[in-house]
């Protein structure tokens, strides 16, 4: 089998070798299914540990994490807003609507963040019963441009969103990249900045399977097991998923692989730039996004893994992994010179 390694995305590498170690760990016996057992139990204390005091649900994968985290939050009429390049409204198929019945109300974004002043217009006629009811918002840390939100600017939306009276939602599926780039702890950057539920992210930072929901708003779990388990969300053998959260918070394994990421994206930065590649978003976390010359793009994707992002401007999308190294980078570059003669 020929090793590659490639810039797509952070779900196209592997697994931690810890993680897979505690996977095999809790391979012994039997115990209960369905979350009713010490292995998950003891995922949940980690989790509250970090989180305090909240409600935690371990779902299979992000999609069902934002989706679910909706389906929880939903008043008999709610309508959600979030940035039109967000994931739940480009790349999940339709699911947060079709699942939850509800409608996304998005709003113009350059940058991948939420901005209030365009977020308004949807408040407008907010008692008008002909129009959608936004109750509320959704914003991801990091966006799917792999900016990162500032802890002031989660506490605008945050206030926004509680003057109109609307819950706010987290899609950390890169969270840990955005708590590095940060330097804040997880509770620093959400619940204590008043998120309500936020879709805690492992898949793409080293876990093999799964997500976990955390409640801030302990009120918003009421039915939430019933919830899950309508929506094909609870995994029977739950040990296997929950038991790879309890290494990658005790033993700060999400910073390991998030560090490393970022800093691969960094050296990637720096290395495209020194060779005339424009870099075009700002670079905190794990995604960089250039422009490279048209030709060269299918003979570079003959080599390594990337997504086109916009084809008109040539605009491609690499997103660092927590496996990433400086050799992968370096080769990356060496082929780009290489089919650009310099
Ligand atoms: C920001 C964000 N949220 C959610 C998801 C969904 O994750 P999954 O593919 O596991 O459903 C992704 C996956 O790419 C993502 O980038």
């Amino acid at each position: 089998m020929v090793i590659k390694k490639s810039f797509a995305s952070d779900n196209y590498s592997g697994v931690h070798q810890r993680i897979l170690e505690k996977i095999s760990e809790v391979n012994k016996g039997h115990v209960a299914a369905y979350g009713a057992d010490e292995i998950t139990e003891e995922a949940i204390s980690c989790l509250k540990d970090i989180f305090g005091d909240v409600e935690v649900f371990f779902v299979l994968n992000g999609t069902g994490a934002n989706v679910l985290a909706l389906e929880g939050m939903k008043g008999r009429v709610s309508a959600v807003i979030s940035p039109e390049t967000a994931h739940i409204v480009q790349d999940e198929t339709g699911a947060p609507s079709k699942i939850t019945g509800m409608q996304l109300l998005t709003v113009p974004s350059i940058d991948g963040k939420l901005d209030l002043d365009l977020t308004k217009k949807w408040l407008t006629f907010q008692n008008n019963f002909h129009k959608p009811k936004a109750e509320i918002i959704s914003i991801s840390q990091t966006t799917e441009y792999g900016t990162v939100y500032s802890l002031e600017e989660i506490k605008n939306i945050s206030k926004f969103a509680k003057e109109h009276n609307m819950l706010l939602h987290m899609d950390g599926a890169r969270i840990s990249n955005a708590a590095v780039a940060l330097g804040c702890t997880f509770k620093e950057m959400t619940g204590d900045l008043g998120v309500d539920v936020l879709s805690f992210g492992g898949t793409k930072n080293g876990l093999m399977i799964g997500e976990a929901l955390i409640f801030f708003n302990k009120e918003l779990a009421k039915d939430f097991s019933w919830i899950r388990k309508q929506n094909l969300q609870l995994y029977s053998k739950m040990r296997f998923m929950s038991a790879q959260f309890i290494p990658y918070i005790k033993e700060n394994i999400w910073f390991e692989c998030a560090s490393n990421a970022n800093n691969a994206a960094q050296y990637l930065k720096e290395s495209l730039e020194k060779i005339g590649i424009p870099i075009t978003k700002e670079v905190l976390a794990n995604a960089v996004f250039a422009i490279f010359p048209k030709d060269i793009i299918p003979k570079l994707q003959q080599h390594f893994h990337f997504y086109i992002w916009n084809e008109t401007l040539s605009e491609v999308r690499l997103v660092t992994s927590f496996d990433s190294t400086k050799e992968d980078v370096d080769n990356f570059i060496k082929k780009i010179k290489e089919l650009l003669g310099i």
